[in-house]
């Protein structure tokens, strides 16, 4: 079972930065999830949110900063962390912004990091089936919150890799048919110790953790 570091180890340290990367590395994830958005420069950049209000000290949309004036604000580009990682772990790319897409599919076509090591997901289906259309080699998950039926008939349709649902949704019957039809199944986002336990119990394939050690 793969030990997927939430936005770095965002149970230690900040999250989506180069430490919080750094850090999952340390703890021997096997994978690390980061979110993406685009940058005003048309930059792929790791942050969660629309804005960077939460996460730093300025203020405004992630889209009206170029990706060096992101950087001076602790937010790295997506290449950054690829030339942090180094090929020593998998990297699940979340893509926020269906803008980003096309921005993280040309850097993944121009940078030597082995594309095995890639998933991308989304929330936002239209996200998959673009990189499916431009990009059919690349590994998609297929992200849910609310019902692993429709996560599954989409990821059919796409020929996706693995489906990442929110943990609570799991039960014997649907662990048993997201496998039956191929699929990895990567659950998000399992802190204590009880979830931890629980979602084991179903033999997924892999945990999206803020505590990666606790795996
Ligand atoms: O990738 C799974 C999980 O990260 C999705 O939720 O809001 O933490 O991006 P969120
Ligand atoms: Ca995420």
């Amino acid at each position: 079972m793969l030990k997927i570091g939430h936005r770095g180890a965002k149970g230690y340290v900040a999250e989506n930065t180069l430490a919080s990367f750094q850090k999952a590395l340390e703890l021997d994830v096997d994978i690390i999830e980061l979110d993406v958005h685009v940058s005003k420069d048309n930059i792929p950049v790791v942050i969660h949110d629309e804005t960077v209000d939460r996460t730093t000290n300025a203020k405004g949309k992630v889209t009206n900063f170029t990706a060096k004036e992101l950087q001076n604000l602790g937010i790295p580009a997506l290449e950054e962390v690829f030339d942090l990682v180094e090929n020593r772990c998998g990297i699940n790319i979340e893509i926020k912004d269906f803008e980003a897409t096309k921005a993280v599919l040309n850097l993944i076509n121009h940078y030597s990091f082995d594309t095995e090591k890639i998933i991308i997901s989304s929330f936002d289906w239209n996200v998959l089936q673009l990189c499916h259309t431009e990009k059919p080699a690349i590994h998609l998950g297929v992200l849910t919150e609310n019902s692993i039926d429709k996560a599954l008939s989409f990821a059919k349709k796409i020929s996706a890799y693995s489906i990442h649902p929110y943990f609570k949704l799991l039960n014997t019957e649907n662990v048993q048919l997201m496998h039956q039809n191929g699929f990895k199944i990567y659950p998000w986002t399992v802190n204590n110790l009880e979830d931890i336990t629980f979602v084991k119990s179903f033999l997924v394939d892999g945990i999206i953790t803020d505590f990666p050690d606790r795996l």
